[in-house]
């Protein structure tokens, strides 16, 4: 599954390509809990399917979470940030996936907290 090929790194994960070239692999770096976040937000919210790359699985305690590996985003994303957004605008937290911009790093527990308290908000 987890090939050598690391294809990105932040302060929380390191991201790997997997065998299947269409996944890739984020590892979660010491104890946090972004990777279990990032599954949380992307099982719980569905009506934001289309702003987020799509979660795959992810192991028992949040280790490894498999998910749909996207291009680099060469060009300045032309995303309507939505609130719940404005806490992560970094260039590389974005990425092309069937021609369109995705979220990769939705984990922010302030996004979360934003959705939980705001739920049932219109996005756009
Ligand atoms: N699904 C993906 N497809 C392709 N590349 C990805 C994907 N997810 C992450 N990456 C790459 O790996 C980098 C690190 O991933 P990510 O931003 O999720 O980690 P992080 O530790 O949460 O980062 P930060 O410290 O910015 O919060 C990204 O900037 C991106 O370049
Ligand atoms: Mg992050």
């Amino acid at each position: 599954m987890i090939t050598k090929e690391k294809i990105g790194h932040g302060s929380s994960r390191d991201v790997y390509a997997h065998e299947n070239p269409l996944w890739c692999v984020k590892v979660q770096i010491g104890d946090g809990k972004e990777n279990l976040r990032e599954w949380e937000i992307w099982e719980s919210f569905p009506e934001l399917h289309k702003w987020l790359v799509p979660c795959v699985s992810i192991s028992e305690c949040g280790k490894y979470l498999v998910q749909i590996r996207g291009e680099k985003s060469k060009k300045n994303p032309r995303v309507k940030f939505a609130k719940m957004f404005k806490h992560n605008r970094k260039q590389n937290s974005w990425v092309i996936i069937g021609g369109k911009v995705k979220c990769c790093d939705y984990a922010d527990q302030k996004i979360l907290d934003y959705l939980k308290n705001k739920g049932g908000e219109k996005w756009e």
